[in-house]
């Protein structure tokens, strides 16, 4: 027989708007898998009570929490000690109280894309991948690109924030401005959408040359239904599609490892919410 074990203390989620979020789905049914009992709870926020809301929860009781968009930088602000990943991309979505109080705060997300990418064999080494949007989501999934040494262009609807994360990244690994006319030819081998455009049930205008049926197309938003970039990729010939549901589910894990010290079966979760048709891409 399994025994039970009971955290005395709550975990959360911290974000702003947070009605669409599946984390406490899935948090819920890793307490449930891995028999450990902890409260999960999802806390909308906003900007100016942040930091105090955040504070007390530390205070009492909160010895865990994720963070989502918009208050991934003022994580990092927040953390006492932070990881290697969290101190060069800048932006943290866990956060952990450690025995002495501190607040060490970790990116999850690049780790959780990974995962997702090698589960659906739609990344290798050495490959090129084009990534659409250069705002805070970006921040947190280039290393682990780079990791792979891949090379990454940012296409993005204005220049500042790619110029920004090129001279952040570069030292990193190869990442490139995709709207210099310089590399408009190229062909990619993967491509990421990343722009906050889902949330408004809307997508990016790039142009349709990019689409290839043999090019995976991974959308890092998730919705009920297909994402609105997914659905203009395939009406266009796109063949390979995935949302970002396995990489939700992959990064909490990786945040649960965090907080608990074992890692969830991610392929066993993910199948289990496909079979429940919460995945549908
Ligand atoms: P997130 O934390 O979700 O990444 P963000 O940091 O505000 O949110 O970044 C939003 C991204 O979506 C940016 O790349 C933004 O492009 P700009 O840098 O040009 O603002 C992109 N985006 C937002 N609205 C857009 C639109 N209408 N068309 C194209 N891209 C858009």
């Amino acid at each position: 027989m399994k025994i039970n074990k009971c955290i005395e203390g709550s975990f959360g989620l911290f974000g702003n708007p947070i009605k669409h979020s599946k984390s406490p789905l899935i948090h819920n049914f890793f307490s449930k898998i891995m028999n450990i009992n902890y409260i999960y709870k999802s806390y909308c926020v906003s900007k100016n009570d942040f930091y105090n809301i955040l504070n007390n929860f530390f205070l009492n009781n909160g010895l865990g929490a994720n963070i989502t968009s918009p208050f991934k930088e003022l994580a990092y602000d927040f953390s006492d000690i932070l990881s290697k990943e969290a101190k060069i991309s800048g932006s943290v979505n866990t956060l952990l109280k450690l025995r002495n109080g501190m607040i060490f705060g970790d990116n999850t997300d690049g780790l959780g894309l990974l995962y997702d990418l090698n589960r659906l064999k739609y990344i290798k080494k050495n490959k090129k991948v084009l990534i659409i949007g250069a705002g805070g989501a970006v921040k947190g999934i280039l290393l682990s690109l780079f990791s792979l040494n891949c090379s990454v262009y940012i296409l993005n609807r204005t220049d500042l924030r790619v110029l920004k994360l090129i001279k952040k990244f570069k030292f990193f690994g190869k990442i490139r401005n995709f709207n210099s006319k310089k590399y408009f030819k190229k062909k990619f081998d993967l491509i990421i959408h990343a722009t906050s455009l889902g949330y408004y049930g809307k997508f990016p205008l790039i142009k349709n040359f990019l689409v290839n049926k043999h090019v995976p197309c991974y959308d890092l938003f998730y919705s009920n239904s297909i994402t609105p970039f997914l659905s203009w990729y395939k009406k266009n010939g796109g063949n390979l599609i995935s949302d970002g549901f396995g990489m939700l589910i992959s990064q909490a894990a990786y945040s649960f490892k965090l907080w608990h010290g074992v890692l969830p079966n991610i392929d066993f979760v993910i199948d289990f919410f496909k079979k429940k048709k919460i995945i549908k891409t």
